[in-house]
């Protein structure tokens, strides 16, 4: 056997008597603690009665999603009505003219609320129980394909999305710096796809 190969050998045998001793009894069982998705950190699938129609029952993870989703609607609208700086009323204006015109329609609000509820909950681990069957997010954010997209979104205006979101997340009790850095994380995920305009 060659110097090399005893050292080979050696470094071999050192190496696996290492591996064998961390297998104590314990690993054989290992007990393996699964990471929670985002869903499960948010309730998962636990059921709670609907707060928006007490006859029904919701599962916690999608009713976090959903109040994140709605507060994040209503500030959105808040900042368009009050004319405020960098307010998304551009992209926002054809949701906007139905609310506020003669008729004050809601419905595409409600729509928006499911679609993204959907979105989001199905897309953190909640797919077992949540389907989304919008557009993709190239498709919804291009108003060439879909004029309910008013203007097309830069980073600036992802930007006040996001922190949109984030103080509706705190409204609604997700104020643990971890969780929302997870939330953050899906968002920036998404950044890409979503803003169509670099400018
Ligand atoms: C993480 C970020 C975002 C997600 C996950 C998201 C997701 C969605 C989804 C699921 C829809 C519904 C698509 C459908 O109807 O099939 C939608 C619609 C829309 N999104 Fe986004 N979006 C995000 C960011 C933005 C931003 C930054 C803007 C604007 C600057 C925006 C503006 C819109 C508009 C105007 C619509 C249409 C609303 C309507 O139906 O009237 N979104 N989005």
């Amino acid at each position: 056997m060659t110097k090399f190969s005893k050292i080979a050998l050696c470094a071999l045998i050192i190496g696996s008597s290492a591996f064998f001793t961390s297998c104590d009894d314990d690993d054989e069982n290992p007990t393996v603690t699964p990471e929670l998705t985002l869903y499960q950190k948010l309730g998962g699938t636990t059921k709670v009665t609907d707060p928006n129609n007490t006859s029904m029952m919701i599962e916690q993870g999608r009713l976090s999603f959903r109040s994140v989703v709605d507060s994040t609607i209503v500030l959105i609208v808040s900042d368009i009505v009050a004319g405020n700086e960098g307010n998304l009323g551009a992209h926002f204006a054809p949701l906007a003219g139905e609310v506020f015109g003669p008729t004050m329609n809601t419905t595409n609000v409600a729509v928006l609320s499911k679609n993204l509820t959907d979105f989001f909950s199905a897309n953190t681990g909640g797919g077992a129980t949540n389907t989304y069957s919008g557009l993709n997010m190239v498709d919804a954010h291009n108003p060439a394909v879909h004029p309910r997209m008013g203007a097309k979104a830069t980073n600036a205006n992802y930007d006040k999305f996001v922190g949109y979101v984030v103080v509706a997340a705190g409204k609604n009790g997700v104020t643990d710096p971890a969780l929302v850095g997870e939330v953050g994380a899906v968002l920036e995920s998404l950044r890409s796809p979503i803003v169509q305009d670099p400018s």
